[in-house]
């Protein structure tokens, strides 16, 4: 059984608590994409509570499997601390794997990153993940297998130390890599071994960021530097792994980090008030979120263009208590009602229109249930379960 669970919105819809429930029924959990852009908080039932940025999540004390593989971009320095600080908090350690084709983020990655959302204003999370992309496609990127001769290694600094220097005006610093290298090295596999390990295992693949913050179908420039959408497996693995389950994980209102566009976000006291409910701010950044209410439009469009068959909602707890619940069916553009875009680029000049629904002071309440039904309705796609608070447990299926 091969699954892929992915944000169907800009992240941060609770990917990480979804994968650490269902990772039971898995023997690996492979991440295929992003790399410490991502923060995925996992709250254990024994209180326990991990922000996970390149590990992958995973239930506590089951034996698993955690891979990291060739599309992911690896900053090894943060790679190194989580493995420290998941060996303090639990007893069954799960077996580590990690691709030598994936790349590593640098710190010339994280100045160059800083240098340009200076200028372009896409708001990234400086983690230098556009720069370890782009010298991937620019064949300049290091490798995990780089690392392997130390000579080698210097020699290929040498050359694109003067890249660096001259076109960006960066100098190459290199600083205690190779030590994290070592620390890491016996983790580090083969990417034909990883392959051979997804070919025959129940494989849970954990999606990063979110189908609207995807390099491609997302939207663009404000995305990620990867395909974190469902798109992204098969080149996140280096071969055409057959899915037999596509979900998506949604959350009962909309956030987003950074900067684009965003029809129905909130402003004032009613963001604040919101952002308080919610916890919203960044597990990467700590940045404040940018709230607003759930968008069924584009969750409509995240559901087409991702594939998936079955949704997850998460955070509907956070909205509990209030007496009408705004969800944006369409939108006006141009004067003319929309409740289907062809162009995600159609959202820049969207004023949403809202149906309001009876809250709930519970989740066990009917207008819950009625929610849920009306958003199925809409999207056309069945939610399988929802999660009702933080805790990896605190989900019920449906
Ligand atoms: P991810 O990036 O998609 O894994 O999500 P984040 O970890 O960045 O943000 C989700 C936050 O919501 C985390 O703090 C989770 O512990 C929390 N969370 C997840 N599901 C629920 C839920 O159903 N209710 C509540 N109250 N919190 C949740
Ligand atoms: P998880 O996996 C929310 C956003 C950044 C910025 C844009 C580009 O926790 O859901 P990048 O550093 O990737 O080049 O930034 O993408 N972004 C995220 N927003 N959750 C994430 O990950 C994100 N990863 C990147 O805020 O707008
Ligand atoms: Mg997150």
């Amino acid at each position: 059984m091969k699954t892929v669970i992915v944000g169907l919105q800009w992240g941060d819809e609770g990917k990480g608590k979804v994968v650490a429930y269902f990772s039971r029924f898995y023997d690996s959990v492979v991440r295929y994409s992003g790399g410490s852009n991502a923060g995925h908080t996992i709250e254990y039932n024994d209180g326990t509570k991990i922000v996970n940025h390149l590990l992958p999540s995973f239930y506590k004390n089951k034996t698993i499997e955690l891979l990291i593989s060739n599309g992911v971009v690896v900053d090894l320095e943060i790679l190194c601390e989580e493995i420290k600080n998941l060996r303090k908090k639990v007893d069954n350690f799960p077996q580590i794997k990690i691709s030598n084709l994936a790349h590593v983020v640098l710190p010339i990655h994280k100045k160059l990153d800083e240098k340009f959302d200076k200028l372009n204003k896409i708001g990234t999370t400086k983690r230098g993940i556009g720069p370890a992309y782009a010298d991937k496609i620019n064949r300049i990127g290091f490798r995990l297998k780089d690392f392997e001769n130390e000579e080698n290694l210097r020699m290929k600094i040498n050359e694109i130390s003067v890249i660096y220097d001259k076109i960006y005006e960066i100098v190459f610093d290199f600083e205690n890599l190779y030590e994290h290298y070592q620390n890491l090295r016996t983790y580090i596999i083969s990417q034909l071994e990883i392959i051979n390990e997804i070919k025959l295992k129940k494989v849970l693949f954990e999606g990063t960021q979110g189908v609207l913050l995807d390099l491609d179908m997302g939207t663009y420039p404000y995305v990620t530097g990867s395909n974190c959408s469902t798109t992204g497996v098969q080149s996140g693995v280096g071969f055409p792994v057959k899915l037999d389950n596509f979900t998506g994980v949604f959350k009962a209102y909309l956030t987003r980090v950074g900067n684009g566009p965003f029809p129905t976000e909130l402003s004032g006291k009613e963001a604040e008030i919101l952002r308080k409910k919610g916890n919203e701010y960044g597990a990467t950044t700590g940045r404040p979120r940018r709230v607003g209410w759930l968008d069924l439009v584009l969750l409509k469009y995240a559901t087409t263009v991702s594939g998936v068959q079955e949704m997850i909602l998460t955070k509907g707890d956070i909205l509990s208590g209030l007496e009408k619940v705004p969800v944006c069916i369409g939108y006006r553009i141009n004067g003319k009602f929309v409740d289907n875009i062809l162009d995600i680029d159609d959202i820049k000049n969207a004023v949403p229109i809202y149906e309001y629904l009876d809250g709930w002071n519970d989740i066990n309440d009917i207008s819950f249930k009625k929610y849920i039904g009306f958003i199925e309705e809409f999207t056309g796609i069945k939610i399988k379960a929802f999660s009702f608070g933080p805790r990896v447990d605190q989900i019920k299926m449906l």
